[in-house]
């Protein structure tokens, strides 16, 4: 079989036009993920292996994206932890690290029984997915796990002094210590499945100071990345919002494929500044997918046009989507104009 066109583009070999998908392309904006939602809880949609699949098939089957993303979320391995987590429809965790003495309350985790059916979903995903289309597995990236156990959101303003305060008093490397191996057997235990990759989303990422990022949090994924590279060989994404060229900078050396890029950076810059050993991910501001069908095309030509416009060595390495998630306000008709002009190039 030829590579699918994911693979060729993480390794820089990509001769067709980019592939595309979207974070949360499986997701409110779809009707048939309302249809489904109706009539199952989020939770029961991402823990029956058998829905998690029928979910994250939905949107292969009607806009023929070229990967599929496996249904799931990145805070399951919290409640795997021992922190008791419901979807109202946001997420509400049982308590938060509110102090040092909070890290007693989590659990040694046996990942492998807890989180079995994201692998199991991943089975049956790749079992129906045609094969030319690539298979994503994901989980979220330490510093946003982390920011969620303290402040439950990453939205609350006391939450946030709250987490930056704890990277100092005890908290993160005490919640460190016991989250790292947890994610490291979730995504071994993902990694069995045989997904042509796994993402990291670091949706926190630029929450807290360059400086804090560069000293306090990247020694821990950097160690965290290099444990996975020893484990498996699947190609892995970093997704980050919110950081910029500074970052970019001192992640480009560490052991990961793909780097997600948000909307407000420009992708050549991207491309500079990481060099030839990262394929680019990104970055359509997720906004123009809510806007009439007019005013998207519009928005979706000329980002395609900076695309195409790319050098042709960064063009091979090249993997087409938004800057963040798909927002519950976007547009079906909208969606399915994004996969088609992405299709249309040449
Ligand atoms: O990409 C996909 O199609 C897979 C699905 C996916 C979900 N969550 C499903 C979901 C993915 C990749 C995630 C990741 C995730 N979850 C992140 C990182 C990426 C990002 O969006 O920044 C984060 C921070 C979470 C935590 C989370 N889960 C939040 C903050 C929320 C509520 C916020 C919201 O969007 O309403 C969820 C719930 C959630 N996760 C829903 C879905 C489809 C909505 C559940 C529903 O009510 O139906």
């Amino acid at each position: 079989m030829a590579s699918r066109l994911l693979t060729s583009a993480i390794k820089g070999e990509n001769m067709i036009r980019p592939p595309i998908w979207l974070m949360r392309q499986a997701g409110r904006y779809h009707s048939h993920y309302q249809g489904l939602r109706k009539k199952y809880s989020f939770e029961t949609l991402c823990k029956d292996p058998r829905l998690a699949c029928e979910v994250t098939l939905g949107p292969i089957h009607e806009f023929d994206f070229d990967a599929a993303i496996l249904f799931s979320d990145i805070l399951f391995i919290l409640e795997a932890l021992g922190v008791p987590l419901a979807f109202d429809p946001g997420p509400k965790l049982g308590f938060h690290l509110k102090g040092i003495e909070d890290l007693s309350r989590f659990s040694e985790a046996q990942i492998s029984k807890h989180l079995n059916f994201q692998k199991q979903a991943l089975l049956n995903i790749r079992s129906e997915l045609p094969v030319e289309k690539a298979l994503i597995g994901f989980v979220g990236a330490p510093l946003t796990l982390y920011t969620f156990a303290v402040a439950g959101s990453h939205k609350n303003a006391d939450g946030l002094i709250s987490m930056q305060g704890g990277l100092r008093d005890g908290r993160y490397d005490g919640f460190m210590r016991i989250l790292l191996p947890a994610l490291l057997d979730n995504i071994l235990l993902q990694a069995q499945a045989k997904p042509d990759a796994i993402a990291l989303f670091d949706s926190c990422a630029g929450d807290i100071d360059f400086d804090d990022y560069k000293n306090i949090y990247l020694p821990h994924l950097h160690t965290l990345l290099k444990r996975i590279k020893r484990g498996t060989n699947i190609p892995l994404i970093y997704y980050a919002k919110a950081i910029g060229q500074e970052h970019w900078e001192i992640l480009k050396s560490l052991p990961f494929d793909v780097l997600g890029v948000d909307h407000h950076h420009s992708l050549k810059t991207a491309f500079e500044i990481m060099g030839e050993a990262k394929a680019i991910q990104g970055n359509l501001d997720p906004h123009v997918l809510t806007l009439s069908p007019e005013e998207c095309s519009e928005k979706i030509d000329s980002f395609l046009l900076e695309v195409q416009n790319l050098p042709h060595t960064f063009r091979q390495r090249f993997i087409c989507g938004l800057g963040h998630g798909v927002t519950p306000q976007a547009r079906e008709e909208n969606v399915k104009m994004f996969v088609d002009k992405v299709k249309a190039l040449s």
